[in-house]
C-alpha cells in the first residue's frame, strides 16, 4: 500500500528554485531518510509534506489521498523539529495530551494514547515533570511522544537529534529505531545530515543535491553501488577516494576506492608517502600522497605502525573499485 507519493514537486523562494521537480513513491510503513548538504532543500521538502509550505507545482498524496491543497491539521501528519518547542508551564503529560485536547478527543482516549506513547519512549517516570526539569534528550523524547499521541499516518522528523550532545544523540537514535519497530504501519520521513543516522535508521535513503534527487536506495545499495560521484563521496566516512582512472572500462575517467578497501601491500598498485596519520583508537587513518596532487586515505587497524614520512604501498581490492565517466556517472 502507498504511504506517500510526491509527484513533480517544485518550490522556489523568489528567484531561487529550491525543489526542482521531486518524484518519489514511499510504501506505507517505510522509514525514509532524506540526506544532502546544507541548503539542498531537505527542510523545504519536509515542510511541503507537512503543509507548512505550499508547492509551486506538483502533488502530494498521503495513503492515496491528494493532500496538496489541505492545511497541515487535515493531513494526518505529525512533525518533530530540531528544537523541541514544549510548553514550558505544562507537565510532560499535559504537553503530550495537548494536541488531542485541542482536537476534542475524549478523556479516556487521551489517557490511553499518552500511556502508550509514554511506555514506548520510556517516559513513565517523567510524566509529572516540567520541561525545565528534563535533559535535552528527554525533552526531545517528549516532543516525539507528543507527536505519537496524534496517531499520524505520516511522521516527519527534521534533524531531531542535532541539538543533542554525542552521547544523547546515540541514545535517542536508538529510541527512534525502537519506535520505528513498534509502529510498523506508520510511514516516517526523517531529515538528517548525519551519515550514521541515515545508515542505521533508513529502510531507504534519498540523497538530495540542489533540489534534485541524486539516488534512492537502501543504505547498502548506496554504499555498494553509488550512481554517481556525488553519492559516492556523500555516503561513507571518510569519503571515497577519487583518483584519475588508470585503465578500467571504456569511458572511465575516475576511479573510486573507499579507505576501508585499501590495504598495505609489499608491491602495491599505488606508492606514496604518508603525510598525516590519525590514530582514532580502533582504527588508524593514513593520508598517502601518491603524486600528481592525489592523496589516498587508507583505513588501517588501530595498532598500525605507519608514521608520517613513511613510504607506503597500497593495493585496492578489485571488486571494490568504482569507475566513473567524465560526467560523474558510475559505469
Ligand atoms: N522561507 C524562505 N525564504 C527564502 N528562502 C528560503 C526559505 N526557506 C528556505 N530557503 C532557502 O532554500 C534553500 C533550501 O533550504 P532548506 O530546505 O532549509 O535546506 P536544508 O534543510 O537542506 O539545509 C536554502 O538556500 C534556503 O536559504
Ligand atoms: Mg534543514
Amino acid at each position: 500500500m502507498k504511504g506517500l507519493t510526491i509527484s513533480g514537486a517544485r518550490k522556489g523562494f523568489g528567484a531561487t528554485q529550491v525543489l526542482q521537480g521531486i518524484d518519489l513513491e514511499i510504501a506505507k510503513g517505510e522509514f525514509i531518510v532524506f540526506v544532502g548538504p546544507s541548503g539542498c532543500g531537505k527542510s523545504t521538502l519536509l515542510r511541503t509534506l507537512a503543509g507548512l509550505e505550499t508547492l509551486d507545482g506538483g502533488h502530494i498524496a498521503i495513503e492515496g489521498q491528494d493532500v496538496t491543497d489541505l492545511p497541515p491539521a487535515e493531513r494526518g501528519i505529525a512533525m518533530v523539529f530540531q528544537s523541541y518547542a514544549l510548553y514550558p508551564h505544562m507537565t510532560v503529560r499535559q504537553n503530550m495530551a495537548f494536541g488531542m485536547r485541542m482536537a476534542k478527543a475524549g478523556k479516556a482516549e487521551i489517557e490511553a494514547r499518552v500511556a502508550r506513547a509514554s511506555a514506548m519512549l520510556h517516559l513513565d517516570a517523567l510524566l509529572d515533570r516540567l520541561p525545565k526539569q528534563l535533559s535535552g534528550g528527554q525533552r526531545q523524547r517528549v516532543a516525539i511522544g507528543r507527536a505519537i499521541t496524534r496517531d499520524p499516518k505520516l511522521f516527519l522528523f527534521d534533524e531531531p537529534l542535532s541539538n543533542l550532545d554525542a552521547a544523547l544523540r546515540v541514545a535517542t537514535r536508538i529510541e527512534i529505531a525502537r519506535l520505528k519497530a513498534s509502529m510498523p504501519g506508520t510511514t516516517m520521513v526523517y531529515v538528517t545530515h548525519d551519515q550514521v543516522e541515515a545508515m542505521t535508521l533508513a529502510d531507504r535513503i534519498v540523497v538530495l543535491q540542489a533540489g534534485r534527487i541524486e539516488q534512492v536506495g537502501t543504505p547498502l545499495e548506496l554504499y555498494r553501488n553509488p550512481a554517481n560521484l556525488f553519492v559516492a563521496q556523500f555516503i561513507g566516512s571518510p569519503a571515497m577516494n577519487i583518483v584519475a582512472a588508470r585503465g578500467g572500462p571504456v569511458g572511465a575517467t575516475h576511479m573510486g576506492i573507499r579507505p576501508e578497501h585499501l590495504a598495505l601491500a609489499g608491491d602495491g598498485e599505488f606508492a606514496g608517502t604518508a603525510t598525516l596519520v590519525e590514530h582514532l583508537g580502533e582504527q588508524t587513518l593514513a593520508y598517502v600522497d601518491i603524486g600528481a596532487g592525489e592523496t589516498l586515505i587508507v583505513k588501517l587497524d588501530g595498532d598500525a605502525s605507519v608514521r608520517v614520512g613513511d613510504a607506503v604501498s597500497l593495493s585496492p581490492r578489485e571488486r571494490n573499485r568504482h569507475w566513473f565517466d567524465a560526467s560523474g556517472k558510475a559505469i
